[in-house]
C-alpha cells in the first residue's frame, strides 16, 4: 500500500495560487491572456489560477507524451495534442503542474514560440529546481519543491491521486525516486 505524506497544504496552495493569479493580473494591466495547460497534471492548478486572473481569459490545452508511467524523463517529447487556435501576437501564459527536468517544456516553448505570440511567460506550480538539465525557469512559480516523488492536486501515479487536495510526497519501498 502507498504511503502519503502530505508535503504543501490545500491552504497553502490556495493562498499561492492567488498571489500568482494577482500578479499575473497586474503584470498583464487589462490586456488579454491565453492560458496553455499541458495536460494532464496542470488542469486543477489551471482551474483554480484563472479564477484568480482578473483579465480576458482564454483556455487551450497541449499534450505531450514523455515519462508516460515511467519514473525516468524518456528524453524524447511527442505531442500528442497541439493547440486548436494559433496564438500569433497573444499574450501567452504556458501552465504547468511541474517543472523537473525543462525537457518537457523546452519543447512546448519552442513549438509555442513559432506562432509568433505577443508575449510568452511560463507559470509552474511546483519547480525541483535540483532536477533541471535543461536552461529553462518559469516566471511564475508557486513552490520550489526538493527531488522527491509528489502526487496530488493535478499529478499523478500511473494515472492515480489527480484529485488529492494537498501535494503529497509518495512513499514505498520500491524504487520511486
Ligand atoms: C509532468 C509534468 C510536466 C513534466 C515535467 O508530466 O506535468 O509536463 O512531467 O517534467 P520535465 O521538466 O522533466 O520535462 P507527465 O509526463 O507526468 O504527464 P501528466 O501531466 O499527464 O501527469
Amino acid at each position: 500500500m502507498d504511503k502519503l505524506r502530505v508535503l504543501i497544504t490545500h491552504r497553502q496552495i490556495a493562498a499561492k495560487v492567488a498571489e500568482m493569479g494577482a500578479s499575473i493580473t497586474a503584470d498583464f494591466a487589462g490586456e488579454p491572456v491565453v492560458l496553455i495547460g499541458v495536460l494532464k497534471g496542470a488542469t486543477i492548478f489551471l482551474a483554480d489560477l484563472a479564477r484568480h486572473i482578473q483579465l480576458d481569459v482564454s483556455f487551450d490545452f497541449i499534450a505531450v507524451s514523455s515519462y508516460g508511467n515511467a519514473k525516468q524523463h524518456s528524453g524524447v517529447v511527442r505531442l500528442v495534442k497541439d493547440v486548436d487556435q494559433s496564438l500569433e501576437g497573444r499574450n501567452v501564459i504556458l501552465v504547468e503542474d511541474l517543472l523537473d527536468t525543462g525537457l518537457t517544456l523546452v519543447y512546448i516553448k519552442n513549438l509555442l514560440q513559432a506562432h509568433q505570440p505577443k508575449s510568452f511567460k511560463i507559470a509552474a506550480l511546483l519547480d525541483k529546481v535540483s532536477r533541471r538539465s535543461e536552461p529553462i525557469h518559469a516566471d511564475y512559480v508557486g513552490f520550489v519543491i526538493p527531488d522527491e516523488f509528489v502526487v496530488g492536486y493535478g499529478l499523478d501515479f500511473a494515472g492515480r491521486y489527480r484529485n488529492l487536495p494537498d501535494v503529497c510526497v509518495l512513499e514505498s519501498d520500491s524504487d520511486r525516486a
